[in-house]
C-alpha cells in the first residue's frame, strides 16, 4: 500500500474513532440530564421520604435521625470548651473560648491531621486511640500557651459525621461507616465510649458533653452567627443534610416534648434514592465496586468523594471502546480513586486558551503525554456534565427540604430562612457552587429566592460541636467564673 493510502486509512480510523467519542460522550449526557420537572419531582420525593422517615424507625430509607438536639445556642454560651471533628479524610481538634452574650467568641485555635487510610478499615480502638494522642498533644500545648492550670473540668463537642443512633445527647451507636471507612468492629458501639476509653489510656480527664453530627454542629454554628438559619447542608466528602423540625411532627419520638417544641433532625440525606434519579452504568459500576453496595446512592452522584470516580470511570470507557487516548488504554487510568475531585476542579476551571492545566493533570496523575486540545475539550465537558448534574441535584435536595419546612414559598411575616452550608466540595468547586446557588434560584423563583440565603458556615461544625458542649455543659457554672 502506498503511502497515500496509509494516510486515508489512517484518518478514516481516527474519524470512526472521534464518532465513537462523541457518541458515548452525548449518551452519558443525555443520562445524567435534570430538567426543571424532574429536579421538582426529586423535590416532592425527598419530602416524602422525610415524611416516612418521622414516622417510623426504619420507615424510610432516610434515616431522619434525633439529634437531641432541642435547643441552638443562643448567644450566653461561656467558657473554654474543645470539640474533636472526624469524618472525612482530615480531623480537627479545636479549643474555643466563649465569653457570653457580649464576648462572642474570644478565641479559638485549631489543629489538623490527616488519618492515616490504614486506620480507616483496622480496628476502633487502634482509630480511637490515634484521635486521642492527638487531641492530648493538643491540650497540652495549649493549657500550657495560655498558662492553665492542668485538670481542669474539661469537657468536648464531639462531632462525628457518620450515621448514629443516638441515645442521649452525649452517646450513640453507630449505624454503618459511610465515606470509605469500614471498621468492623465500631458498628452497633458507642462511638463517646470508644472515644472516653482511649482518653482514659492516655491519661486525658475530658468529658464528652455532647456528641453530634457535622450537619448538626454547622447548623449550631450558623445559627450562633446567625438567627435566621434553619437548615444545614454539607457538601464535602460525603453530603447531609440537617434541619430543625417541630417535634410535634414527629411521630417516632416518644421522649418528653422539649421546652421549644422543636428537634434538629439529622436526615442522612447521603442515602436518598428515588427511580427519578438520573443514575448512568456508571453510577451503577462505582456502587457495585464500592465499599457500601447499594447505600449511599445519593451521596455518591453529588459529594466530593465520588465525583472525580464517576469522571474516571467514563474516560476509561472512553479510553477502551473508542481509543480516547490512542491505541492503548492508560494503564493509570484503571486505578479506582485515582483521579480525585479536586483535580477534576482544577481541569473544570482551567481557563487557559490550550487548556494547559488539562493536559498537565492528565498527564501528572494518569501518566498520558501530549493530548490535543480537541481531546481536553471533550475531558473539560466531562467535567461539567459530572459536576453539573452533581450540583443540580443536592439543590433539588435543599428544595425538597425547605417544602418539608413550608418554607419554599414566600412566607407571610417576610422572613428569612438561611442555609448554612459547608465542606471542601461547596467551598472550592466554583463552578459547583454556582450552579448549585443558580439552581436553587431557578427553582424557587425570585420572588422565593429573594427569602432564603446561603451561607458559607466556615468550620462551623466544630464551633458548633464546642458550643453543644457548653450548652450541655455539667460544669457551666464554675467556667463562667
Ligand atoms: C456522610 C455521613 C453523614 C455526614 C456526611 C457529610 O453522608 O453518613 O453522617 O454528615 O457524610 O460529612
Amino acid at each position: 500500500v502506498g503511502v497515500a493510502a496509509l494516510v486515508v486509512r489512517q484518518r478514516m480510523k481516527t474519524s470512526g474513532r472521534w464518532a465513537r467519542v462523541m457518541a458515548i460522550v452525548k449518551e452519558f449526557e443525555e443520562k445524567c440530564g435534570t430538567p426543571e420537572g424532574k429536579l421538582k419531582q426529586l423535590a416532592d420525593a425527598m419530602t416524602v421520604e422525610m415524611h416516612a422517615g418521622l414516622v417510623s424507625e426504619g420507615g424510610s430509607k432516610l434515616k431522619m435521625l434525633i439529634s437531641y438536639v432541642d435547643n441552638l445556642p443562643t448567644g450566653d454560651e461561656k467558657g473554654v470548651f474543645y470539640a474533636l471533628d472526624l469524618g472525612g479524610t482530615n480531623f480537627r481538634v479545636l479549643r474555643v473560648q466563649l465569653g457570653g452574650k457580649e464576648g462572642g467568641i474570644v478565641h479559638q485555635e485549631f489543629a489538623e491531621a490527616s488519618i492515616p487510610p490504614e486506620l480507616m478499615s483496622g480496628t476502633s480502638e487502634a482509630l480511637f486511640d490515634y484521635i486521642a494522642e492527638k487531641l492530648a498533644n493538643f491540650v497540652d500545648e495549649e493549657e500550657q500557651r495560655f498558662h492553665q492550670p492542668p485538670n481542669r473540668q474539661r469537657e468536648l463537642g464531639f462531632t462525628f459525621s457518620f450515621p448514629v443512633m443516638q441515645t442521649s445527647i452525649n452517646s450513640g451507636n453507630l449505624i454503618r461507616w459511610t465515606k470509605g471507612f469500614s471498621i468492623d468492629d465500631a458498628v452497633g458501639q458507642d462511638v463517646v465510649a470508644g472515644l472516653t476509653k482511649a482518653l482514659q489510656r492516655k491519661g486525658v480527664e475530658m468529658r464528652v458533653a455532647a456528641l453530634v453530627n457535622d450537619t448538626i454542629g454547622t447548623l449550631a454554628g450558623g445559627r450562633y452567627t446567625n438567627s435566621d438559619v434553619a437548615v444545614a447542608v454539607i457538601l464535602g466528602t460525603g453530603s447531609n443534610a440537617a434541619y430543625v423540625e417541630r417535634a410535634q411532627a414527629i411521630p417516632k419520638w416518644h421522649g418528653p416534648l422539649p421546652q421549644s417544641g422543636e428537634m434538629v433532625i439529622n436526615m442522612e440525606w447521603g442515602n436518598f434514592r428515588s427511580s427519578h434519579l438520573p443514575l448512568t452504568e456508571y453510577d451503577h459500576g462505582l456502587d457495585i465496586e464500592s465499599l457500601n453496595p447499594g447505600e449511599q446512592i445519593f451521596e455518591k452522584m453529588i459529594s466530593g468523594m465520588y465525583l472525580g470516580e464517576i469522571l474516571r470511570r467514563v474516560l476509561l470507557r472512553l479510553a477502551e471502546e473508542a481509543s480516547f487516548f490512542g491505541d492503548e488504554v492508560p494503564p493509570k487510568l484503571k486505578i479506582p480513586f485515582i483521579l480525585r475531585t479536586p483535580e477534576m476542579s482544577a481541569m473544570h476551571h482551567d481557563t487557559s486558551s490550550d487548556l494547559r492545566v488539562v493536559g498537565s493533570k492528565l498527564k501528572d496523575i494518569l501518566e498520558i503525554p501530549n493530548t490535543s486540545l480537541k481531546t481536553r475539550r471533550v475531558v473539560v465537558q466531562l467535567c461539567n456534565i459530572v459536576a453539573t448534574r452533581g450540583a443540580r441535584l443536592a439543590a433539588s435536595g435543599v428544595l425538597g427540604v425547605l417544602k418539608k419546612m413550608g418554607r419554599d414559598t414566600l412566607r407571610d411575616n417576610g422572613k428569612k430562612t438561611v442555609i448554612a452550608m459547608d465542606g471542601g466540595l461547596y467551598e472550592h468547586y466554583t463552578e459547583y457552587r454556582e450552579c448549585l446557588e443558580n439552581t436553587l434560584n431557578e427553582l424557587l423563583g425570585d420572588e422565593t429566592a429573594n427569602s432564603i440565603a446561603i451561607e458559607h458556615s466556615n468550620d462551623g461544625s466544630g464551633i458548633g460541636a464546642a458550643l453543644l458542649a457548653a450548652s450541655h455543659s455539667l460544669y457551666a457554672d464554675e467556667k463562667s467564673l
